[in-house]
């Protein structure tokens, strides 16, 4: 099993890193603009499989368009910075995305399993989709398996439960608008505020940072995906998807919860929302929405 991860900064090593923990994978191949920053890291990777005894190779990739892999995972892109705009963010990531989709060749789109960590996830995800037609199956953003990993972290601190006895999930969009679906047990004061600090999660974390944005939980959230993906554990996870009709909505991409196996998404499942939590759903993703009409105002998107 070949894995491309397009993008070698902090998420997109990490992910790497976490690949010498993942079951049945024989090469990750790595690409990034910054060559020797690459070259260094791809090296360093190769060490830890030695220390580690894993047969893993990791390749430094020249020119993206001459590489084939199964999967694809793409953390190209600028982090969110303190002060920055979600539209400042999305223009200079689509714009990344863009050469990232211009370099791939044909095959690749039309045969991998595709993995977008960049954000806004949400509307990448729909950009890429937007952009090569891609059978919506194979195209999977990472955002609830982080989200909703977070907000298990913060119901398991004010709750007292142990997290693997927790059952959650985070959908719609992967911003402060996103949905935290949980039965609060009679204990609503502590989810509340589970879910507040689950939904500032990222911007604490950026805020600490002080240039740069989380690292170690969207890598998680990656191998999640591919564990699930590879058949190393069954887990309904939620993933950025692109609906068709799904949940009444079609032409946008945000985090639902669905079935996955090695094709890909097999399945989205379709909730049984009530007409609050249907609007909840609602308000979470006016976002995307709003990020979605600004880019094709700018005719960045058709
Ligand atoms: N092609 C390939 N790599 C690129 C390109 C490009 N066109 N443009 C930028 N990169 C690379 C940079 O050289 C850098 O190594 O993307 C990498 C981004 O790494 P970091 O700046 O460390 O950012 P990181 O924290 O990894 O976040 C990457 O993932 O979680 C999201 O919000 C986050 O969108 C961000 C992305």
């Amino acid at each position: 099993m070949k894995i491309l991860i397009i993008g070698a900064g902090n998420v997109g090593a990490h992910i790497g890193y976490l690949m010498l923990f993942v079951d049945s994978i024989d090469e990750v191949l790595i690409y990034d603009i910054q060559k020797d920053i690459l070259k260094g890291k791809v090296l360093d990777l190769s060490h830890a499989g030695g220390v580690l005894k894993k047969d893993i190779k990791f390749t430094v990739v020249e020119d993206l368009n001459e590489v084939e892999a199964d999967i694809v995972v793409i953390t190209a892109g600028v982090p969110r910075k303190e002060g920055m705009s979600r539209f400042d963010l999305l223009e200079v990531n689509t714009r990344i995305l863009d050469q990232v989709i211009g370099g791939m060749n044909k095959r690749l789109i039309e045969e991998s399993i595709f993995v977008i960590v960049s954000n806004p996830v949400d509307v990448l995800t729909y950009y890429f989709y937007n952009k090569t037609a891609i059978d919506r199956k194979r195209l999977i953003g990472m955002a609830g398996a982080l989200d909703n990993g977070r907000f298990r972290y913060y119901l398991s601190k004010n709750i007292g439960s142990k997290i693997t006895e927790l059952e959650s999930q985070v959908i719609g969009s992967h911003s402060k608008d996103m949905f935290c679906v949980f039965d609060n047990l009679g204990a609503e004061g502590r989810v509340e505020l589970s879910k507040k600090e689950t939904k500032e999660a990222g911007a604490t974390i950026v805020s600490y940072y002080k240039g740069g944005s989380a690292y170690f939980a969207p890598a998680a959230g990656v191998k999640v995906f591919l564990d699930v993906i590879l058949g190393n554990r069954e887990e309904t996870v939620s993933s950025v998807a692109i609906l068709d009709g799904e949940y009444g909505y079609n032409n946008i991409a945000f985090g639902v919860p669905v079935e996955m196996s090695s094709k890909g998404i097999d399945k989205i499942i379709e909730l049984d929302l009530d007409s609050s939590q249907k609007e909840e759903l609602d308000r979470s993703i006016k976002g995307i929405k709003e990020s979605l009409s600004f880019l094709k105002d700018k005719k960045i998107l058709s």
